[in-house]
């Protein structure tokens, strides 16, 4: 399996996808490129030192279909069957959804549908929640609300800062993202409306 990822900074997510192939936790899968869309992501970094193509694709001057048709030209140029955001802060127009539909995966940092878009530990903190979480997912059309896959909860303490919460999420982040790929690898994801089952 053929994976490209797309990122907009520090990566965290990427390397865990990176090490979770290295280690023999996900067989049979690669990372052959990623792509983001700031200069200075350290994703790319990430990238590199793993020998992995590592594209910064500008988005100045180009519309979003633009833009996306750039993306998909990369993803086929890779021969790409499973496309990873991993901190990717764009939304995805809808010609490349439809073209990898449910195989476009994404992470995000709240127990979904609570806390969509930005900043959603934040808005889990501000909130006064006393579970929080992380949430693998199929992309779909809208703003982080395709089929789930994965969900991890973490409690919210008392003397909780939105740092040390947001610490909390990420940690389990990194073991739910190369989980759902796993599944995904191994084919054992069946998209049955917004219902996602596991296969044994
Ligand atoms: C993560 O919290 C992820 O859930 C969210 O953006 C952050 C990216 O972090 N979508 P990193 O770039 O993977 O370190």
């Amino acid at each position: 399996v053929k994976i490209a990822v797309l990122v907009s900074g520090r990566g965290s997510n990427l390397q865990a996808i990176i090490d979770s192939i290295e280690k023999g936790y996900i067989k049979n899968a690669a990372v052959s490129v990623v792509i983001s869309n700031k200069a200075d992501a350290y994703a790319l970094e990430r990238a590199e030192k793993h020998g992995i193509s590592a594209v910064f694709l500008d988005p100045e001057g180009r519309d979003r279909a633009g833009y996306d048709r750039e993306i998909l030209k990369i993803l086929k140029q890779y021969d790409t069957d499973l496309l990873l955001l991993a901190g990717y802060f764009r939304l995805l127009g809808s010609e490349i959804i439809e073209a990898y539909r449910h195989r476009i995966l994404n992470i995000h940092p709240s127990l979904l549908p609570a806390f969509k878009g930005l900043h959603a530990q934040k808005q889990a903190f501000e909130y006064g929640v006393k579970v929080a979480g992380c949430t693998v997912h199929f992309v779909d059309e809208g703003l982080d609300s395709g089929p789930i896959i994965i969900q991890k909860c973490v409690p919210v303490l008392p003397e909780d800062t939105e740092e040390t919460l947001t610490a909390r999420i990420l940690e389990q982040e990194h073991i739910i993202y190369p989980e759902a790929v796993r599944l995904f690898v191994e084919s054992k994801l069946k998209v049955e409306g917004r219902n996602v089952i596991t296969l044994k």
